[in-house]
């Protein structure tokens, strides 16, 4: 595996490769991998030519107040999960690399940024979409493959491709979970061992949801009703947002119409740790 931490020679790589007709196939990432990762590495390994998987913590994504520099990092272990999973490129640019002095762009989507994450960390998205832009530039792939896990975040990026008619294809994989169902993420170190007991009842609460849904309710305040009625039987849980929206849009109708594809989407706190989950029934 190689490792490229210079913009101009990562793209230098990029445009010889895709001279040579090669696809490119890119996974970007914070960092501290996990077998999430790992399963976007190896479906971009068996749909590209070479893999790309990009770290970097993006300050321009994290509040004032957020996590950025506890953000967990070690990169011997994210070098390691990397090769082992296929990957052939590790490009990690330094900050200044990604955001050179006098960096004034800023690239901002409306609709789908807007609720939910977007109530809650309102400048988050503007950074998502900024870095990832300009990570397809340095990159240029064919492909780049993005967790459910992070479901508006997939939508984001989606637009921002089909907005600026980016030439590549965002493929969204399944989220990845631990045997009792809690969706991994680089934010769970943060749990205490009482939080991380705690933390399976998100999947539970989605999987209440699911089954109202597969028994027939369409009705939006029934359905976010029982995703916190579940939610709030642990105790020192603080819910962001609960909520039911269309898989597609994210519009919150009152009630669903029977085809309609929904998506069920939490952010709770535990501790001082925030986690996010979702669950699309269709
Ligand atoms: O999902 C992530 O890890 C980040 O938001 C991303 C897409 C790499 C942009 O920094």
């Amino acid at each position: 595996m190689q490792h490229i931490q210079s913009a101009s020679v990562m793209q230098t790589f990029v445009l010889a490769a895709r001279r040579e007709g090669k696809r490119i196939g890119a996974v970007p990432t914070m960092g501290y991998l996990h077998d999430g990762h790992a399963s976007l590495v190896r479906m971009a390994r068996a749909e590209s030519d070479i893999v790309i998987t990009t770290i970097f913590v993006n300050p321009l994504q994290f509040a004032p107040n957020e996590d950025f520099t506890r953000y967990p990092r070690d990169f011997e272990r994210d070098w390691s999960i990397a090769e082992k999973a296929g990957c052939d490129v590790l490009f990690t640019p330094s900050p200044e690399e990604m955001y050179p002095q006098g960096f004034q762009t800023n690239i901002s989507i409306g609709g789908v940024s807007a609720p939910f994450e977007g109530v809650f960390r309102p400048t988050h998205f503007d950074g998502v979409a900024t870095v990832v832009a300009k990570l397809f530039l340095l990159t240029q792939p064919d492909k780049a493959f993005f967790g459910q896990k992070d479901y508006q975040q997939c939508m984001v990026v989606k637009k921002l491709v089909r907005d600026l008619a980016i030439p590549l294809e965002i493929v969204v994989c399944p989220t990845q979970r631990e045997n009792d169902g809690l969706a991994m993420s680089s934010r769970n170190v943060y749990l205490s061992a009482e939080d991380r007991i705690k933390s399976t009842i998100l999947w539970k609460s989605l999987q209440a949801a699911q089954n109202l849904i597969q028994q027939g309710e369409r009705h939006r305040d029934r359905i976010e009703t029982i995703l916190k009625e579940t939610l709030l039987t642990m105790n020192g849980l603080t819910i962001d947002y609960a909520a039911a929206a269309d898989a597609d849009t994210l519009e919150q109708p009152t009630e669903f119409a029977p085809t309609q594809g929904i998506v069920l989407l939490l952010a709770v706190r535990l501790g001082a740790t925030r986690l996010i989950d979702n669950l699309v029934v269709r």
